[in-house]
C-alpha cells in the first residue's frame, strides 16, 4: 500500500536509476532501439523521491515528463549510459537499472543518409558494455538492482542474471503476457535476491513501483 512508502526514509540516499531506450545510430536520420516507455523507471524514481532519496535519472529518449524533484541525465546511446551509469554510481547508495539498453551497437556509423540500392544489405554489429554489470564490478559497489524482461523460463534466466552481473536484486516480468511491462501502465513483478523470492502481483506501476523500492531498501539496510 501506498502507506508504506510514506513510512519509507530515505533522505540522505543517493539513487542512480537507468530508464528508457537506449539508440544506437545506423546512420544520420536512422537506429535500432528497444521497446520502452521508462515508465517503470519514472515511476521508481519518484518513489524513492517521495521517500527522501536523492535521485538522478539516466534516461534514454522517452515522451514522459521528469518526476518532480528527481535530476535527469538525458542520453541517447548505451555507451553514453554507460559512461554516465559508472561515473553516478561511485557516489551512490543504490543503483537500479531499468532501461532496456541496446545489446548491440552498429560498428560503423555511417556519416552520411544510406541510400537504398540492393535488395539486401547487411550491418555489422557490436556488443555494448554491460551498464549494470560494470556498476556492480566498481570497488564503490552500490546495492545494486537489475530488471529482467523475459518471454519465457522467466525465474531461470532472471536468477542467472542476478549472479553472473553480481547483482544484490533483480526484478523479473514476463513480456510476453498481455497487458503487462513494455508501453503498458501495469506490470507485475518477481523479485529475487540471492536468499529471497518475493511475488508482487499485477498492479499499477506507480503502486509495484512503491513497493519495489521499500524492498529494495529493507534488502539495502540488512545488507550495510
Ligand atoms: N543491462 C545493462 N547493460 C546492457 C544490457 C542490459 O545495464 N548492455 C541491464 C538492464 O538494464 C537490466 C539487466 O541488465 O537491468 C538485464 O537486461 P536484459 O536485457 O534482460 O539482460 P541481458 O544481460 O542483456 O541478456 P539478454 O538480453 O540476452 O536476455
Ligand atoms: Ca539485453
Amino acid at each position: 500500500p501506498a502507506s508504506k512508502t510514506a513510512q519509507l526514509d530515505l533522505s540522505g540516499q543517493r539513487w542512480v536509476i537507468t530508464a528508457g531506450p537506449t539508440r544506437e545510430a545506423i546512420d544520420p536520420v536512422r537506429y535500432i532501439s528497444n521497446h520502452s516507455s521508462g515508465k517503470m523507471g519514472y515511476a521508481i524514481a519518484q518513489a524513492a523521491q517521495l521517500a527522501g532519496a536523492e535521485v538522478q535519472i539516466i534516461s534514454g529518449p522517452v515522451s514522459i515528463g521528469v518526476p518532480d524533484g528527481c535530476k535527469k541525465i538525458a542520453v541517447e546511446s548505451a555507451l553514453q549510459m554507460h559512461q554516465q551509469a559508472l561515473e553516478l554510481a561511485n557516489k551512490a547508495d543504490v543503483f537500479v537499472a531499468c532501461a532496456a539498453v541496446a545489446d548491440y551497437r552498429v560498428s560503423d556509423v555511417a556519416t552520411q543518409k544510406i541510400k537504398k540500392s540492393a535488395d539486401e544489405m547487411q550491418l555489422n554489429l557490436v556488443k555494448n558494455p554491460d551498464i549494470v554489470a560494470d556498476v556492480a564490478a566498481l570497488p564503490a559497489k552500490p546495492f545494486t538492482v537489475g530488471f529482467a524482461a523475459e518471454t519465457q523460463d522467466v525465474a531461470h534466466y532472471a536468477l542467472d542474471k542476478l549472479k553472473r552481473k553480481n547483482l544484490d536484486m533483480i526484478a523479473a516480468n514476463n513480456v510476453a503476457l498481455l497487458g503487462q511491462g513494455f508501453n503498458s501502465d501495469d506490470n507485475a513483478l518477481t523479485v529475487f535476491s540471492s536468499k529471497n523470492k518475493t511475488e508482487l502481483p499485477l498492479a499499477s506501476k506507480k503502486i509495484l513501483a512503491e513497493q519495489l523500492v521499500q524492498l529494495i531498501s529493507q534488502h539495502y539496510i540488512e545488507k550495510k
